[in-house]
Formats: structure tokens, sequence, C-alpha cells
């Protein structure tokens, strides 16, 4: 049934989720709320605030919505998906996402760890204290090997994350957390963790609570600098397929994360309709979750989106129709990279509102340009968000894809304009 289709965001994921959702069969127009200049590519921009359920509901209503697809976390941990569910009008629409009980696995690290653990998945050591079990909490603290992990348990932007070389770093970032509230609700709870060590990788499965398929995986680079050195960052770029996660690894992965993962949803009944993002760590071979997330990642969507060759849509629909074991992934078999281009001064201050050139230069049928924090003023494309766009290009190997993708970048400019040439070096 073709349908009009519902995007919520506005980063290079959702212009690469809109990318994917246009080249289906089943997608008629595309909205994209609230989008950024790339997006109107595939679709119209809706100017609406993606936590304004009662205005995402009449605009549903208004535009004859068939499916929701949800972006960011935060509507989800705040419950669109439920909220958009009893609403009488929108008695048949599609909304891709967990419940709020659901996304839970991303809204609260104590309840992800406490999960984790209730289902035997395989994750590090954890305790978790409140302003109650301070100076336990405290205690605690000193006694655990360095590195030690501190983790505010709501969401915090992914700032939220402290991981401390000294116990007297790591009580001052608990001090922050509890007693000062440095992040608001969101770090009234803290978990502290153990360090993990190993090498990361991102994996996606859709799900409707009772089957899944895994979609992709991709590997992202976090840091700011090369040689991943300096602050963390939203993700500088992703690799997919990754070298390191060969069919022995992945299985696994599936038979010891991803398969107890889903069981746990539907032993406890939470009710979950979307991608599943399992953060892990390769440590010697043995799968270690380090987080969920109830949505797809970004940049990891611009890698796994191209090389999923299924369509999403009919994707999705089989997912809402409890028939997700009746599909079958096919992925291209070529290397996909992307590397993004951030503003001058990211992850701190930076400026905003400078001209973007060579978005109209023409790119390689291989090389695909997803927009990220960028916005149209007086018909020129400017920057609007620390993370500004990102190449993704296809290769025969990774290298291949990491190449064209510094090429295609050559030709872009704007004032402060970075981006790591090293994506994908541990690989060369
Ligand atoms: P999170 O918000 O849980 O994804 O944490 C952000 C980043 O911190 C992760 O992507 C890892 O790079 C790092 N990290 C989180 N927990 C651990 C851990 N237990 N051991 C090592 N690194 C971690
Ligand atoms: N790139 C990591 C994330 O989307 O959370």
């Amino acid at each position: 049934m073709v349908m009009n289709i519902l995007l919520l965001g506005s980063g290079g994921r959702e212009h690469a989720l809109a990318w994917k959702l246009k080249q289906s069969k089943w997608c008629d127009n595309l909205f994209v709320a609230p989008g950024n200049a790339g997006t109107g590519e595939f679709g119209r921009n809706v100017a609406m605030d993606i936590n304004d359920f009662e205005a995402i509901a009449q605009c549903c209503t208004s535009n004859q919505i068939g499916m929701v697809v949800v972006g960011p976390e935060e509507p989800l941990v705040n419950g669109i998906f439920d909220f958009l569910k009893v609403c009488p009008q929108l008695e048949n629409l599609i909304v891709v996402g967990p419940s709020a009980a659901a996304a839970q696995l991303e809204g609260s690290k104590a309840f992800s760890k406490h999960f984790m653990q209730r289902h035997g998945i395989p994750t590090a050591g954890y305790a978790k204290f409140t302003e109650a079990t301070y100076e336990a909490g405290k205690e605690y603290i000193s006694k655990q090997p360095l590195p030690v992990v501190l983790k505010a348990d709501g969401l915090a932007a992914g700032k939220g994350v402290v991981i401390a070389n000294t116990h007297e770093e790591a009580l001052l970032a608990f001090e922050s957390m509890i007693l000062d509230k440095q992040f608001g609700a969101a770090s009234a709870k803290v978990v502290i963790e153990e360090f993990l060590q190993g090498i990361e990788l991102s994996l996606f499965v859709l799900t409707d609570g009772r089957d899944y398929k895994i979609i992709g995986h991709a590997k992202d680079y976090k840091r700011i600098g090369e040689g991943d050195t300096g602050l963390n960052t939203g993700g500088m770029g992703c690799v997919s397929p990754v070298p390191f996660a060969d069919a022995a690894f992945l299985k696994k992965v599936e038979e010891q994360v991803v398969i107890p993962t889903i069981n746990g949803l539907k032993s406890e009944g939470l009710v979950y309709h979307g991608f599943v993002f399992i953060g892990l760590m390769n440590n010697n071979g043995q799968p270690l979750v380090i987080e969920y997330n109830c949505r797809m990642g970004d940049p990891e969507t611009e890698v796994v989106m191209p090389r999923l060759k299924n369509d999403l849509v009919e994707l999705l629909v089989a997912m809402h129709n409890g028939k997700l074991k009746e599909e079958e992934i096919e992925y291209d078999d070529r290397s996909v990279a992307t590397i993004m281009a951030v503003s001058g001064g990211y992850p701190g201050a930076y400026k905003k509102g400078m001209v973007i050139s060579g978005l109209d230069k023409k790119l390689p049928p291989d090389v695909l340009l997803f927009q990220a924090g960028t916005a149209q003023k007086d018909n020129q494309v400017v920057t609007n968000g620390g993370r500004v766009l990102t190449v993704s290009a296809y290769g025969e190997d990774l290298l291949e894809a990491v190449a064209k993708s510094k090429t295609a970048l050559q030709q872009i400019h704007f004032e402060g304009m970075y981006y790591r040439k090293d994506i994908g070096f541990e690989f060369e």
C-alpha cells in the first residue's frame, strides 16, 4: 500500500533515512520535520517541534500520514509511540519506534544495565547510586580499578559519560553529577561501571518485539582528533562492514546479545516496533554491551542505509504486520565509508551561519552527500550546527571508500571546516 510518510529529525541520519525512504515503491509523499537544507531534496520540510506530540498528530491527520519514522531518541523516551498509538483519528498509523517503557533501554542507564543483568547479556560490571547513597558511592569509587566509568542515568545529549583515569577525577565527576546536579534530573542517579578494553562496534536490529532482523553494523569514530585523540563527539565518520566483525564474531553477538535482548523485551511485555542500536565492545573476540540506543545511529545510518539493499518501507511494514521473519536482508557487497565535516571549534563552541560552497558540484554516482547541521538562508545553504555534513562513498574495500569520500570533501568549503583524514586508519 503506497503511503505518505513523516520522518522526525534534522541530522545527517535523517537526510540518509529520507534518501532511503524516498526510494521505496511504497513511499508517496515524504514529510520531514523539521529537516535540514538537504532533506528538502527528498521530501517537504515541515517546521515543527519534534516533542510537540499534539502538533505531530495534527500533521499526521492533515497530511494523511500512514507511517511515522522517529529519528532521534528524545521524542521516543518522551513517549511519542504511546501518544500516537492512542490517537483515535490515527487508528491505522504505523509508528516506528519503541514504547516509552522500552525506550528506557536508552533513557535510563540503570534500567538498561539491570535489563542486561536480568537476561544474562554480557556487559561491564556496575553499581548505581543516588544522593541518598552518596557516601557509599564515594567509597565504592575509591575501591574501583582504573580507569573507572561514570554515567549519568538519563539522557544528557551524549555528554553524560566520564572515563576517569584517577580516583580524584572520578570523585569530582560524581560530586558534579549527584550534588551539583550537572545534568539535572538525568544525573540524580549515576551508574559506576567497569572500564572495557577493546574495539567498538555499532550493531543495528529491526524488531517488532518478537522477531528481529539484523540490518547492518558499522564502526564509528567518536573522537575529534586523528588517531582517536581529543574530545568525544557525536561521531566523526564510520565504516561498514567492519573487518573484525567476521561471521564468527557476529554469530556470538547474535546468540549472546541479540536473541536474549529480543527475548527479554518479549518476556517483560516491553512494546518495541523499531530500530535497536546495540553499542558493543569486542573484548578479545568476546562481545560486551556498552549501551542500547532506541534509534539508528548518526553517522552510522549514513553507511548502513547505503549498504542495505532491501526496500526500507517494505521492511517497516513487515515489522508492523509481524512478518519480519519472511524478510531476507540483502547487503551491497561493497564497503561504505562516511566522513563528517564539522564546524571549527566543535565539540566546543562554534559559529553558525557560514556559507557552504561546492554543494552544486556533481558527485560520482557512488558518492552521496548527506547534510546535517545546515539551513537555507537567502538562497544559500549555511552551517547551522556542529556536525555540518557528511560524505558517504562506496568502494571495493573500505580504504577505497574513504579515499572517494575525501576526494568529494575537497570540493566543499565553509569557514572553519574540519574533518578527520584518518577514518579507517587501523585497517590500512
Ligand atoms: P555511552 O553514552 O554509554 O555510549 O558511552 C559513550 C562512549 O563512552 C562509548 O561509546 C564508549 O566509547 C565509552 N564507554 C562507555 N562505557 C564504557 C565502558 N564501560 N568501558 C569503556 N568505554 C566506555
Ligand atoms: N554515533 C553514535 C550515536 O548515534 O549515538
